[in-house]
């Protein structure tokens, strides 16, 4: 989960990296209040999940609360590289004589996290690291040895920052790492990373990303969850547990085991283009041992969708075996009835592996109106898709 600045800078307060105060606030009104009760001149800064805020004219500096007032106004309801401005932070406006650069990211490919550092921050980062990749330090950091005084030394001193300030830099890669560590992060990102006229360092922007597998060991993660701008169906499958991401077409799939899940997309997508373009949905992956209960509440989410026409239930039977799972969907639609919640979308299945013979047989005598059977993937995938086609067409 990617946090919001505002976020970020509270995760920083609280592991005591230097930053500025500030308010986030949803209205020009309260924007004006917050600069009123900091009392100096401000900045009104757009909270989107996206870089570049600054180009895009989301950053915005106020001499005194009336001006904070007119620039929440502009900025609030701004439309970002297609994210909306719903809320702004005002934060205490900074005199800048240096902007540096410095992150923390987990770098899978080679099993250990990366610290990155650059004194010449405040642009974008990737256009450093294209034109001038000398002016960006990399330095491996492994993940049981973190990142103590000596490491942050070698990190400043590979970025060449000024002995001035190395000592605080260094203490704010320190404690940066603490927020990383402690916060379980898989990105943590200072740009920029400010020298003010007087020397001190201050974090002046913040991108933290946190790891979503940790969720439940994290006191604050619910609170953390921007529900407004998350999909409400997403918001749905996270409740059930399950693995389910929001696409934009038409065909539902469920399926078990996430590489058959994402080979089915593939195989939807090119079946569609016979029939006008049809695309999946959804990713939703259910698992391997999928129970009439998550199977049922994968239908529920997946049938709930007023995008979707068809579906397209794709299973491989390896430890659970076919059979379970044939029952799986017959007792998923009739508790679907139960609920009120009756299925109305054509569902195609193939299930094939451990059992299948028996699974196919349960399916066929279970006699639902809705299930249609097909042997293969390939030959599913085209059915389902025409489906679609034909109940959109009907619409
Ligand atoms: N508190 C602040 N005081 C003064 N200038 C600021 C402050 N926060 C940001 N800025 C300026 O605005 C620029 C862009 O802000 P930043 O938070 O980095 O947004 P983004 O990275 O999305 O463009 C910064 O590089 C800095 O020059
Ligand atoms: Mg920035």
């Amino acid at each position: 989960m990617d946090l919001y600045e505002y976020q970020a800078k509270e995760l920083f307060l609280k592991h005591d990296v230097p930053t500025t105060p500030g308010e986030v606030c949803t209205t020009p009104e309260a924007a004006e209040a917050i600069a009123t009760s900091i009392g100096k001149p401000v900045v009104v800064k757009a909270q989107v999940k996206v870089g570049g805020r600054g180009k895009a004219g989301g950053v915005k500096l106020a001499d005194d609360s009336a001006e904070a007032k007119a620039r929440a106004t502009d900025i609030l309801g701004m439309d970002i590289k297609g994210h909306t401005v719903h809320r702004v932070l005002v934060a205490q406006a900074s005199d800048i004589a240096e902007e540096y650069y410095v992150s923390f990211m987990l770098d899978r490919a080679n099993r250990c996290f990366l610290a990155m550092a650059s004194v010449e921050g405040g642009v974008e980062i990737e256009e450093v690291a294209a034109n001038r990749p000398e002016a960006l330090a990399m330095i491996r950091v492994d993940a049981l040895d973190g990142v103590d005084q000596a490491k942050a030394r070698e990190i400043v001193a590979a970025a060449k920052f000024p002995a001035a300030v190395a000592d605080q830099v260094v203490n704010v890669l320190v404690k940066l790492w603490a927020v990383l560590v402690k916060e379980d992060a898989t990105l943590v990102e200072v740009n920029p990373l400010v020298q003010t006229p007087d020397g001190v360092i201050l974090a002046l922007d913040g991108k933290v990303t946190i790891d979503d597998n940790a969720s439940f060991r994290l006191a604050d993660y619910d609170s953390m969850v921007d529900r407004e701008s998350t999909d409400p169906i997403e918001l749905r499958a996270k409740e059930f547990d399950l693995n389910y991401v929001k696409l934009s077409g038409e065909v539902g799939i469920i399926g078990n085991g996430a590489g058959l899940v994402m080979s089915t997309l593939d195989v939807v997508a090119y079946a569609g283009e016979e029939f006008g373009g049809m695309k999946p949905a959804n990713f939703l992956d259910i698992g391997g041992g999928a129970s009439a209960t998550v199977m049922a509440n994968g239908l529920d989410i997946v049938l709930n969708d007023p995008e979707v026409e068809a579906v397209f239930v794709n299973v491989f039977g390896g430890i659970t075996a076919c059979d379970a799972v044939a029952n799986g969907i017959v007792q998923a639609l009739a508790m679907l009835e139960e609920q009120g919640t009756p299925a109305t979308k054509p569902i195609v299945c193939r299930i094939d592996g451990n059992n299948a013979l028996e699974g196919r047989r349960i399916l066929t005598e279970a006699e639902h109106d809705l299930i249609e059977l097909v042997d293969t993937m390939d030959d599913a995938a085209r059915r389902v898709a025409e489906l679609a086609a034909a109940r959109k067409a009907g619409k």
